[in-house]
């Protein structure tokens, strides 16, 4: 039930705090070691390549769980379309294994994959939040995402709890080889979890960026670079999806091959950075596109923040910065959708779990 909240994206977003919080403790072992079953840490073991299929936010999820599983682990991982798959199935390696990253355990073209590797005898685990759905029972293994029922069309709690669930993945992949790494993913998760409950305490600054920067918009761009750029791509499509503004995450230096184009004068762009080495370059494609007159929304990171900077993230590990900064974006594109009268929790032509083709 949502209670006093006039929302379940309100309520799921607020509840993000505890997810987090669930989450450390599910996988965490009376010793403080992390919990993973030892069938799921050898097909981890077993693989020389990675096939993350998902949809949507979960798809999301997937680009940033590649990069800490390669950058952690060090086993290459592609990330798939689930309904591109089936048409334009890459060359598998030898040893594949597929990752199916599902908050309903559902979706129809995500199940279409599976299928077609279990036939072709593959191994695959889901992580979803419906142990007991479709996709997790058909596949060999099952990470649960313990979020809690997510009832909002937009996905929001379910994102992080995808996110955190593949740092502890990738981290226990990492150990299992031997590989030491300067990261206790159950602590670092912990500063996570404060640090989002720091910006749900917040939500008066991110209600006026909704309100005087996007809501009165036709369109809306978000730029970012490297792990940035994958929140970008997630805060669009929340934005799209709820308050039909219409929104698009782009790679900072891919702007000038084309989407500069777009910019007209007070066009409201959302730049992302919270990764040192890519602060000085995503910032001079801001300049780049307020030179051509749009209206800059930038969010950085504490101890990363300029002058002009409209909004920080409190700091948190490096790797782990998606499960923050994509926080104030569910809170913008939430109160734009409110400004715009939307219908948040229904968004229109779209179902909370897709089970056609
Ligand atoms: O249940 P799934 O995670 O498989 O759903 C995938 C997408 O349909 C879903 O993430 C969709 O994009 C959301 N409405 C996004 O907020």
């Amino acid at each position: 039930e949502k209670g006093t909240y006039p929302h379940y994206m309100l309520k799921e977003i607020d509840e993000q705090p505890f997810v987090i919080r669930n989450i450390i403790q599910q996988y965490q072992n009376e010793d403080g070691n992390l919990k993973l079953e030892e069938s799921i840490r050898q097909a981890m073991r077993d693989t020389d390549r990675i096939y993350i299929v998902a949809c949507g936010t979960s798809y999301h999820a997937g680009l940033v769980g590649k990069q800490f599983i390669e950058k952690m682990a060090g086993i290459p991982v592609e990330v798939h379309i689930a309904s591109e798959f089936c048409y334009n199935m890459p060359l598998l390696s030898q040893k594949p294994l597929f990752i199916f990253i599902s908050q309903s355990g559902e979706t129809a073209d995500s199940r279409a994959v599976l299928v077609q590797v279990k036939k072709m005898g593959y191994k695959a685990l889901t992580l979803t939040n419906v142990p007991g759905s479709t996709l997790s029972r058909e596949a060999d293994y099952t990470l649960p995402l313990y979020a809690g029922p997510e009832i909002a069309v937009a996905s929001t709690k379910a994102y992080i709890a995808q996110l955190a669930v593949l740092a502890i993945l990738a981290v226990d992949t990492a150990r299992a080889q031997g590989l030491s790494l300067d990261f206790d993913p159950l602590k670092e998760l912990g500063i996570v979890a404060n640090a989002i409950e720091t910006l749900c305490d917040n939500k008066d600054e991110m209600k006026k960026i909704a309100d005087e920067f996007l809501s009165t918009h036709r369109n809306a761009f978000f730029l970012g670079r490297g792990i940035d750029f994958y929140v970008c791509l997630e805060g669009a499509l929340k934005l799209k999806e709820i308050s039909y503004i219409q929104a698009e995450g782009f790679a900072g230096g891919e702007l000038k091959h084309g989407p500069i184009a777009l910019i007209e004068k007070d066009t409201p762009i959302v730049a992302l950075s919270t990764q040192k080495e890519l602060d000085l370059n995503i910032r001079g494609n801001v300049k780049e596109v307020v030179a051509r007159g749009a209206n800059p929304c930038i969010i950085s990171m504490e101890g990363m923040e300029n002058e002009g900077d409209r909004f920080t993230i409190p700091a948190v590990h490096e790797m782990l910065t998606p499960l923050v900064s994509v926080v104030p974006m569910q809170l913008i594109s939430y109160y734009a959708a409110l400004h715009r009268g939307c219908d948040v929790d229904k968004p229109r032509n779209l179902a909370k779990s897709v089970t056609v083709e």
